[in-house]
């Protein structure tokens, strides 16, 4: 990758939209929104609500299916000087696996896992909240894949340095982290959940601390490189990230409040460096240890 800035999954569709905003040749990665074999619809909604520091979404995974995302989303981004990472989705090891295969002949870099998607019954974190499951879903999916594959955690467990270190026994090469943390709102004037889904997945720079604590502790537990996300608005909470453990980081939530946010937080790490006479962006990586 040119640089560690990359965009969190389902916060920046394929980078249609968000190429009137971005120069997508300036991001290390594009990480695409989950695609699963078949089109899902998502959940019903209202399945978005803002809460203090962030906010709750179900979308339940919406997305157009292997085939249409093959044909449309995938030229779109081979455009573009940037690296491609697909996010895959399923409801069981073989609906992962077949998409996996899909993506094995196209000229797509990365492959990123979601095993810990709050907002689906099945699949989704059903695998990512049990070590014993993240170790045979990535055994299963490393068996059809070409790229690298990265194994997307879960922050809804007790021991995350467990989940990374299943990940990183089934021969992932890579873990990101976090998703989103479950949660809920309630309208007290309509006596009603805000989401049809009723609970739903917090992002956003509220749940920051949390993912550095992952983070830290995920990228001590395992030698694979680490993804770390969670709230990051600027470039001092990239650089955080990176002290944390993590060889990269993915903008999420701040897409929606700022559609060059991914360009403008690669900027600011770049001052950031200047100003600390940091040479090489690698420098950062794990460099907080005490
Ligand atoms: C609206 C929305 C949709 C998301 N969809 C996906 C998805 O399809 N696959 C996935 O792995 N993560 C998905 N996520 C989780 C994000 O990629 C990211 O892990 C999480 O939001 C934390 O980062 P942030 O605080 O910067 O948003 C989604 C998050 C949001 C807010």
């Amino acid at each position: 990758m040119n640089n560690p800035v990359m965009t969190a999954s389902g916060t920046f569709g394929s980078g249609q939209e968000f190429s009137e905003y971005v120069d997508l040749g300036r991001l290390g990665a594009v990480v695409t929104k989950g695609v699963a074999n078949h089109p899902w619809e998502g959940n019903p909604t209202p399945r978005v609500a803002e809460v203090y520091g962030g906010m709750l979404n179900a979308v339940g995974l919406q997305n157009p299916g292997i085939d249409l995302f093959c044909r449309r989303d995938i030229p779109f981004l081979s455009q573009f000087d940037t690296r491609i990472m697909v996010n895959v989705c399923g409801h069981t090891e073989e609906e992962y696996c077949e998409v996996v295969e899909r993506l094995a002949e196209e000229p797509v870099d990365l492959l990123e896992i979601n095993i810990s998607c709050p907002n689906v019954r099945e699949g989704g974190i059903a695998f990512g909240t049990d070590p014993a499951a993240v170790e045979t879903i990535t055994r299963a999916v490393k068996r059809y894949a070409r790229q690298p594959v990265i194994m997307k955690l879960s922050p809804n467990v007790t021991s995350i340095a467990d989940m990374a270190r299943a990940a990183e026994a089934g021969g992932a090469d890579g873990i990101s982290l976090i998703n989103t943390i479950t949660g809920m709102k309630i309208d007290v004037n309509k006596r009603k959940f805000v989401l049809a889904n009723k609970t739903g997945g917090m992002s956003g720079p509220a749940i920051k601390p949390v993912a550095v604590r992952m983070v830290y502790q995920a990228a001590h537990a395992v030698r694979i490189p680490v993804v770390g996300m969670g709230g990051i608005m600027t470039g001092e909470d990239a650089a955080e990230f990176m002290l944390a453990g993590a060889t990269a980081v993915s903008v999420g939530t701040a897409n929606f409040t700022d559609p060059a946010a991914t360009v403008r937080i690669l900027s600011e790490l770049e001052d950031y460096m200047r100003r600390t006479g940091t040479e090489d962006v690698n420098e950062l990586i794990g460099a907080v240890t005490e």
